[in-house]
């Protein structure tokens, strides 16, 4: 047996720190699943729950799609009605759901840290489905196995000489966390480009470089993954402001005219269209880079396969070629 393939962790709370091996063993179980399309026997009799105390669109439906793909049962908690709102413990919550039988809880919250205390109470899987500003570990993966599939990387997950160049709301963002853990993993140089109230200097030690020209940056980039401006986690502080953002850091067409060719356009979404990205570029119109955008969504469900699987105790070693 591949020994990284030991190596995956059965909860899966945050990329940072996880070993290279293992983070490749799980894109290529990923990379397989999407070769493979839905594979209906192999989680039949267990039950996922999704469990969102935050807002999702993208990633709360494509874990119930994936987990619906595996032939798991899957039971949706989310929204408001939750015993939570009564004054119960997140980790009484996580409990109750593992004593009727879950096998595996995906969780989203606002506070970072939560899917760590909810692994620590239950025996059963737990997968974070992004959690504040800390992390969102399927979703760096699956941005992963999107710049793979668009650079015909899949066979080897190698992404030395690649320049990764993530741009905005850096310090609101747990894509940007998960992202530069993974890409810097599989061997890519990562830089952070925003102003600084949203990308402080200080973020170098997650292990990329900060800067703040993004004219320069997106010369030499092979990926540019733009980030929401999350106004909502500014606290009403109007920590930057629109007409200045859009003047230098805004994808236009006119700036992404200047990435080199081959280079592809990202964005985990959703987007803010006509302040972070244009229309034209977020839908790869004639004449401008490749957006992959969508892509990325699509990638979301092999990604989630291989992590239901993993968290529900299946190893993927029986099933890797
Ligand atoms: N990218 C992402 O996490 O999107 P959702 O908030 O829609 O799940």
């Amino acid at each position: 047996m591949d020994p990284a393939l030991r190596k995956i962790p059965r909860h899966l709370l945050q990329l940072r720190g996880m070993d290279a091996g293992a983070i490749r063993a799980m894109l290529a179980r990923a990379a397989w699943f999407d070769e493979q399309g839905p594979t209906a026997d192999l989680l039949a009799r267990k039950t996922v729950a999704t469990l969102f105390l935050e807002a999702s669109t993208r990633t709360r439906t494509s874990f119930q799609l994936a987990a619906t793909r595996l032939g798991a049962h899957v039971v949706d908690l989310s929204g408001p009605g939750l015993s939570t709102s009564k004054g119960e413990t997140l980790a009484d919550t996580a409990r109750t759901i593992e004593a009727m039988g879950v096998d595996v809880i995906v969780f989203r919250a606002g506070e970072s840290g939560a899917p760590h205390l909810i692994a620590e109470a239950v025996g059963c899987g737990v997968l974070n489905a992004g959690d504040g500003r800390h992390e969102h570990p399927t979703q760096g993966l699956l941005d992963a196995l999107a710049l793979a599939r668009a650079r015909s990387l899949t066979e080897t997950f190698d992404f030395r000489g690649l320049d990764y160049v993530i741009v905005g709301d850096i310090a609101s963002s747990r894509v940007a966390r998960s992202d530069v853990a993974v890409m810097t993993a599989l061997g890519a140089r990562v830089t952070l480009v925003g102003p600084a109230a949203i990308a402080p200097a200080g973020l170098t030690s997650l292990g990329a470089t900060v800067e703040r020209d993004f004219d320069a940056a997106i010369e030499r980039a092979d990926a540019v993954q733009m980030l929401r401006v999350q106004f909502e986690r500014h606290g009403g502080r109007g920590v930057v402001s629109k007409r200045e953002y859009r003047a230098g850091y805004a994808l236009t067409a006119e700036r992404a005219r200047r990435m080199k060719p081959g280079a592809v356009v990202m964005h985990p979404g959703p987007m803010n269209r006509g302040l972070e990205i244009d229309d034209a570029v977020a839908d790869g119109a004639a004449g401008l880079p490749r957006s992959i955008v969508l892509d990325q969504v699509s990638c979301g469900l092999p990604v989630r396969m291989a992590a239901i699987e993993c968290a529900a105790g299946l190893s993927a070693a029986g099933e890797m070629g």
